[in-house]
C-alpha cells in the first residue's frame, strides 16, 4: 500500500497528494509519469508527476476529478493509500539529458494550461536548481481554477498569469501572452514548452511555428492505460507512427499532428471505435505500433 500523506483540494475538482513512494522518489525525473489504481479492480491512471522529494521519498500528483476513477480517487484522504503507485514511467524531460553549460545559454519559456501547470512545476524547479532562469506564462479559466501560483513564483524567472476571463492577471488565453513577449517586447526565446490541454498545445504551436520558435508538449491527455498495450495514445510525429506512454509524453510540437490525435481521442472512447481503429490500424500487439513486428 502507498499511503497518502496529503490530500489538499487546489480548486474546484483539482486535488493534489503527496504520496509515500520511496523507489519512485528516488528515481523520477521531471517529465516521467506514474500509474497509480486504487484497488483491485481499479482503473489504471496514468498522471505526470508533479513534484517529489527523494529524502521524505514523497511523489506529488494533482489531478482532475472528471471520470468515475478521478472522482473516487478525489474523497481520498491522508492516511489513505494506492494499492499501485507504478513509476517512473516515460522519458524525462529532453533538457535533463543535456549539456548543462548549453542549457545555461538558452532562453526557455514554458507555457501551462490549467491543471497541465502540475507537470510544468517540475521542470521550472529543476531549471532553477540547475542555475537556469526560466520565464512561465500560467493560463486558467478564472481566477478559482488557478493553481501552484505560489509554487510557481518561486522558481520562476518572470511569472506572467493570464486568467480567459480577466478574473486576475492578465484577460485572454496564453497565446496571447506569447505573441505579446516575443512580437509585442520582442523577449527572444530558445525553447518553449507547453503543457495543457490539447487545443491549447495546438494553438501554442501554431503560434510559435510562425514565431519560428522551438516548441515541446506533452501528450499525455491521450494516455489510457500507459504502458504500450492499449494503443490509445498512438499518434503521428513527423509522419512517424509514435507511442505517448513510451515514446513520449513529451514531443517535438511542431511535428505532432493533433488534429488527428484528437479525432483519434475522440473515436477510442467507445467500444465501437476502438473495434474500428483496430480494423485500421492492426492490434497494437501485433503490427499496429511498428515496433513489435
Ligand atoms: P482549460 O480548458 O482551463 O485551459 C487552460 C488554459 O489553456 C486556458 O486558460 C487558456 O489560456 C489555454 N487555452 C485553452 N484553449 C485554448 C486555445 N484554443 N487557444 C489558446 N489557448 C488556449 O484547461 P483545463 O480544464 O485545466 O485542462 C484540462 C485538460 O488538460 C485535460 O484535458 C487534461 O487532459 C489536460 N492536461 C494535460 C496535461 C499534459 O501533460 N499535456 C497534463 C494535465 C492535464
Ligand atoms: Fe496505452 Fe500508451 S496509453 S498504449
Amino acid at each position: 500500500m502507498y499511503r497518502i500523506l496529503k490530500a489538499e483540494k487546489l480548486a474546484e475538482k483539482i486535488v493534489l497528494m503527496d504520496v509515500e513512494a520511496p523507489r519512485v522518489a528516488k528515481a523520477c525525473q521531471p517529465g516521467e509519469f506514474v500509474i497509480v489504481k486504487m484497488d483491485e479492480k481499479g482503473e489504471r491512471i496514468p498522471l505526470t508527476i508533479c513534484d517529489f522529494d527523494r529524502k521524505a521519498g514523497t511523489v506529488t500528483i494533482v489531478f482532475q476529478a472528471v471520470g468515475a476513477s478521478t472522482q473516487k480517487m478525489a474523497t481520498l484522504k491522508a492516511g489513505d493509500g494506492f494499492l499501485d503507485f507504478v513509476g517512473p514511467l516515460g522519458q524525462p524531460s529532453e533538457f535533463v539529458k543535456e549539456n548543462l553549460e548549453e542549457l545555461k545559454g538558452r532562453k526557455y519559456l514554458f507555457v501551462a494550461g490549467g491543471v497541465g501547470t502540475a507537470p510544468v512545476y517540475p521542470q521550472v524547479k529543476w531549471m532553477r536548481e540547475h542555475g537556469i532562469e526560466a520565464d512561465v506564462v500560467v493560463g486558467a479559466k478564472t481566477k478559482g481554477l488557478l493553481i501552484l501560483e505560489e509554487e510557481m513564483k518561486a522558481v520562476a524567472g518572470n511569472l506572467y498569469i493570464t486568467t480567459d476571463d480577466g478574473s486576475y492577471g492578465r484577460k485572454g488565453m496564453v497565446t496571447e501572452v506569447i505573441r505579446e513577449l516575443v512580437a509585442g517586447q520582442g523577449k527572444h526565446y530558445d525553447v518553449c514548452v507547453a503543457i495543457g490541454p490539447m487545443i491549447m498545445m495546438k494553438f501554442v504551436c501554431l503560434l510559435t511555428k510562425e514565431l519560428n520558435l522551438p516548441t515541446i508538449v506533452s501528450m499525455n491527455p491521450i494516455m489510457v492505460d500507459g504502458t504500450g498495450m492499449c494503443g490509445a495514445c498512438r499518434l503521428s510525429v513527423g509522419g512517424q507512427v509514435k507511442f505517448a506512454c513510451v515514446d513520449g509524453p513529451e514531443f517535438d510540437g511542431h511535428l505532432v499532428d493533433f488534429d488527428q490525435a484528437m479525432k483519434r481521442q475522440q473515436i477510442y472512447k467507445t467500444e465501437e471505435g476502438r473495434a474500428l481503429l483496430r480494423m485500421q490500424e492492426g492490434d497494437t500487439h501485433h503490427g499496429g505500433c511498428g515496433n513489435c513486428g
